[in-house]
Parts: structure tokens; sequence; C-alpha cells
């Protein structure tokens, strides 16, 4: 499961609720019967960083992996998360031949199937405190998750909150988290949602540009603020999020800005000034002083406005279906037949990317070859004949540019079997309008 544009099919055998579907639609979050984010007190978050801070001064003036300011940091966020009631887990790894530790905390409920991911590095550099690398995302996923407690939300997806080891010496906590995890497990992960440098003291508002759904959840909130953002363009990979896009996991995030230098036309646009977004990035300069309350507050709006969004599980709008589930046997090596469907009641021409759900059985799929029919009688192949292929069935869902053909119509599903001796028959047949 991921978070990318879909639509609900809702199965009408064949009839048509065009009419009734019509403003069926919740325009609005509470429409939906949804519960909107709460505001996130960048009071709290800044608490959490000063906290951080402490536990660095504390500790040689850093927490970074293998030195007692990590564990340190560990142990400071795993308490409060225990307290709330999360389930936590802290997972070890060894790297550099120290142990490193990544903090899991789950809220309990929701459907695990659909996991909802939130994560941040907690480690900062050997050279400073880290406080906006990355106490900043670490802050604000923490505050987070305790409004997730404070609220009693029950989401209908699962979430689940990490704070990484070691991402400062390779991405190295997150790669071990992925590696570890077996792949049903990796594909119940429907988003992660990674937040490393949110607070940068001459901030940009930057949005990765990964899966289209997270990345729009972001962009309409910055837009409701009437903050403009651009695409994260500092070194894709460059944080955790690698790790889970590496192994097809839809990914996202926010970002404010490391050691690049801000343009004028940025500093038109966000303020600030012409130096580097964040002039303390890795060095012994990055403490609480090296934070912009603004840039830290929308930020930590908006993680818990993309948290509550992506898991709140509004169903989108059903698409409409048509089908046709009347067998029709198609003859040995001999004539095409057709299976129809007659479509009405749509506005306009077809989708640019139209599913045609198909299933033939069939114990030779390569004799085959299948088309679609426009009812202007354009044709469309789906599948060419294959002497080689002699796999079972063609059992799938084709995605068709369908958007110069008018929707309403019959439209047929037309098979021929081209080669003797295997034989089958059209199972179903099934278009899918938005
Ligand atoms: N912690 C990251 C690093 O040291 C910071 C960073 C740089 C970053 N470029 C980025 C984070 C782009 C997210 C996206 O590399
Ligand atoms: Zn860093
Ligand atoms: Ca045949």
């Amino acid at each position: 499961m991921n978070l990318s544009v879909r639509r609900r099919t809702l199965a009408l055998a064949g009839t048509v609720l065009a009419g009734l579907l019509a403003g069926a639609v919740p325009a609005t979050a509470e429409e939906a019967g949804v519960a909107a984010a709460p505001d996130i007190s960048v009071a709290n978050v800044k608490q959490h960083l000063a906290d951080l801070q402490s536990i660095a001064t504390a500790n040689g003036g850093n927490r970074a992996h293998g030195r007692a300011g990590y564990k340190a940091s560990i142990d400071f966020v795993k308490a409060k998360l225990d307290a709330a009631g999360f389930t936590t887990t802290v997972q070890t790894f060894t790297y550099n031949g120290t142990t490193g530790y990544n903090l899991i905390a789950d809220w309990p409920g929701g459907d695990t199937n659909q996991v909802v991911m939130a994560g941040a590095h907690l480690d900062s550099v050997t050279s400073g405190p880290g406080i906006n690398d990355n106490g900043s995302g670490s802050a604000a996923i923490l505050e987070t998750a305790l409004a997730v407690s404070r609220a009693g939300y029950q989401p209908a997806k699962h979430l689940r909150f990490a704070w990484w080891g070691a991402e400062e010496l390779g991405l190295v906590g997150s790669r071990y988290y992925v590696n570890n995890l077996p792949s049903t497990e990796r594909a119940k992960i429907s988003g992660y949602l990674n937040f490393d440098m949110i607070g940068s003291p001459n901030p940009g508002y930057f949005v990765y540009d990964d899966d289209p759904v997270i990345e729009k959840t972001f962009k309409d909130y910055f837009a409701g603020l009437g903050v403009p953002t651009e695409i994260e363009t500092e070194g894709d990979g460059r944080s955790d999020h690698a790790s889970f896009k590496n192994v097809g996991i839809p990914v996202g995030g926010l970002f404010t800005g490391a050691s690049r230098t801000k343009t004028s036309a940025q500093v038109q646009k966000w303020g600030g000034t012409t130096t580097a977004f964040d002039r303390c990035y890795h060095s012994s300069c990055d403490t609480t002083a090296n934070i912009n309350d603004t840039a830290l507050d929308r930020n930590s709006d908006a993680v818990a406005h993309a948290i509550w969004t992506l898991s709140s599980g509004t169903t989108p709008p059903p698409g409409k279906v048509f089908e046709n589930t009347t067998d029709v046997s198609i003859p040995d090596n001999g004539a095409a037949v057709t299976s129809s469907v007659a479509v009405t009641g749509i506005t306009g021409n077809a989708p640019s990317s139209l599913p045609v759900g198909v299933d033939i059985i069939h114990t030779w799929r390569g004799d085959l070859v299948v088309d679609l029919v426009a009812p202007d009688g354009t044709v469309y192949n789906l599948k060419p004949y294959s002497s080689s292929d002699s796999a079972d069935n063609v059992q799938t869902t084709y995605s068709v540019n369908a958007s110069s053909e008018v929707a309403n119509g019959t439209w047929r599903l037309r098979v021929q079997d081209r080669a003797a001796q295997d034989t089958g028959y059209i199972n179903g047949f099934k278009l899918t309008f938005p």
C-alpha cells in the first residue's frame, strides 16, 4: 500500500450512480468528520531543544554516535514517549566499533497494515550539539507524538515515530532499521516522512519532491499559510528518507537549508540574507541560538498536519465503475470476440490514465492479442501476441491514455486467440472513470 494518488473503486455491477455520487465528496477535513491536527506549541518544541542542548553541554558538547550525549538523548526522548503511552523499542546496532541506537515508538491502534511513519535523526556531529541538525526534526516529531497522545488521536492508519542513530556517519541507523525489516513489514509502510533540519536560522521552505501525495500535503499546508515553498535540491538522498526510498517505500519531508547560500530571489521570497541557510551547519555554534523560531513553528505545525492528514483514512472519492462479468469463450486460433460495457453519465472525455481491468482465463496467454476498442472504434492494444509467454491467464489492470475519446458510449474488450491448442474465456472487463 502506498499513498500515491489513487481513487477507490466501488463495485456497482455495471450500474450508473453518477447522479447520486455527484456532490457526495467532502470538501474539507471537517466535513469528512476528520479531526484537524492541533497547533503544535513552538514553546514546547523549543523546550525539547533546550533539553537536548543541556544533554550535549553535560556530555562534552555533542550528541554524536558512540558518545555519551547520544545515548542520553535516546533516554530523554524515550522517557517522554513511554510516559505518553507509546510502545517504544530501542534497536541497537554496531558501527565504527561502538553501539548505536534507533528509537522506534508505535502509537497503539490503527490499521497496522497501513503504517504512516515519521522520523528524524537524533545524532549530532562530534563538533557541536546539533540543535538545528537535527534537534529540530527530533523535537518536532517528539512534540507531534506527544500531541497525538494528548489528543487521544485514533487514526485509521497506524502511527510510528523513529529517531535514528548515526545518520551523520552515512544514514547508518535508518539503513539498519530498513535492512532488518522483513519485506512483509516494509510493504505495510504507506509512507515515511523525514525531518532533518527544519529550523535553520536563515530559513528556506523546502519540500521533498518524492511521493506526490505526501508532497502535496505539505505544499497545501504552506499554501494555506501563504508561505511559498521550493523543491528540496540541496542533496537528495542526504538524509534518512533515502534508506526508505531505496526499498520502494513512498517518502517525503521538509528542510530549511544547510550550508548552501540563499539566493537573492530566495531572500525576496522568504526574507533573511544572501548567506548560508545555516552558517553553523556541522559546527560548534549549532546551539539553541541557531534556530529561527518562525521556521521551527511553521514546520512543526506542518509535521502534525501531515501526520494527521495522511493517517486519518479519509476515503478518496469513489470512481464510477462499469463492468461486464458475463463469460465469453474465446475460440481456439479463431476469430476475435468481445465483451462490452456501456458507459453513460460521464461528462467529456475519458482520462489520460483510464484503468482497464482485464480478467481472462487461458491456459497459454501468449496466444492472445488483447485490445481495448473505444466507442468510435479506435483500438488500443493492451497486450500483443507472444509465442513464448506460456503463463496462464491475463488478470491485470492496464492504464490507457484515452483522453482523446469521448467517455460515454460502448467500449469493448477485444480478444483474439492466434495459436492452436490452448484455450480460455473472458471472465471480466471493467472500466473505472474518475
Ligand atoms: N543531515 C543532513 C546532512 O548532514 C542535512 C542535509 C543536507 C539534508 N542536505 C540535505 C537533509 C537535504 C535533507 C535534505 O547531510
Ligand atoms: Zn548533518
Ligand atoms: Ca490457443
